[in-house]
């Protein structure tokens, strides 16, 4: 069952590390960050794969319900490079090698948009890791020691925006188990 939502809370399908991986990912990514700029919080690190936002009921209930019927293998993520994006002044981690079942579980998230009615994504599906925001500069080094990450599910999260900054809460989880 999923969960209620509070008022106001962002909606985005996204791959969730463990807390183990979150701590890893966050050492390299205070490794890799120039000075400056405002850290994400270790428990908040994540790769997102579709972004809603503040969307009704009706669309979250079509969206879980197309989330439902994805059926993909589970793969292997190498996380093997940094990189940044000077507008949205981002520093991240990623991969020089997309898997095959990230691109098309994207692209089937993307899809699944337009059926209930959104506004899909219409850039390319570039997935990254941020791990600082407000970054003037990039990263210290554009290679990294790969880091393994075995991607056995995805997941809804919401986002609030407190005070305190975001606060991101997995409300629901699909497992990867199928074929490509
Ligand atoms: P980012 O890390 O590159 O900022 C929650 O905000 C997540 O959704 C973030 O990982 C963010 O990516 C991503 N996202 C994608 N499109 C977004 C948008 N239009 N507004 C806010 N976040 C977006």
């Amino acid at each position: 069952m999923s969960s209620p939502l509070p008022e106001g809370g962002r909606l985005f399908f996204a791959l969730w590390p463990d807390a183990a991986l979150q701590r890893n990912l966050y050492k390299v990514g205070r490794t890799v960050a120039p000075p400056g700029g405002k850290p994400m919080a270790v428990h908040n690190l994540h790769i997102t794969l579709a972004f809603l936002g503040t969307i009704g009921a009706d669309k979250r209930q079509c969206m879980e319900a197309q989330a439902e019927a994805i059926q993909l293998p589970r793969f292997e993520l190498m996380l093997d490079r940094t990189g940044y994006w000077a507008r949205p002044q981002v520093v991240w981690l990623g991969c020089s090698a997309v898997p095959e079942p990230l691109q098309v579980l994207a692209a089937r998230l993307n899809g699944a948009m337009a059926a209930c009615g959104l506004t899909p994504e219409s850039r390319p599906y570039s997935p990254h890791l941020t791990v600082l925001r407000k970054a003037r500069q990039g990263p210290r080094q554009l290679d990294i020691d790969p880091v393994h990450w075995a991607v056995d599910d995805f997941v809804l999260v919401q986002s609030l925006t407190l005070p305190e900054g975001a606060q991101y809460q997995v409300v629901r989880r699909w497992p990867l188990a199928g074929q490509l």
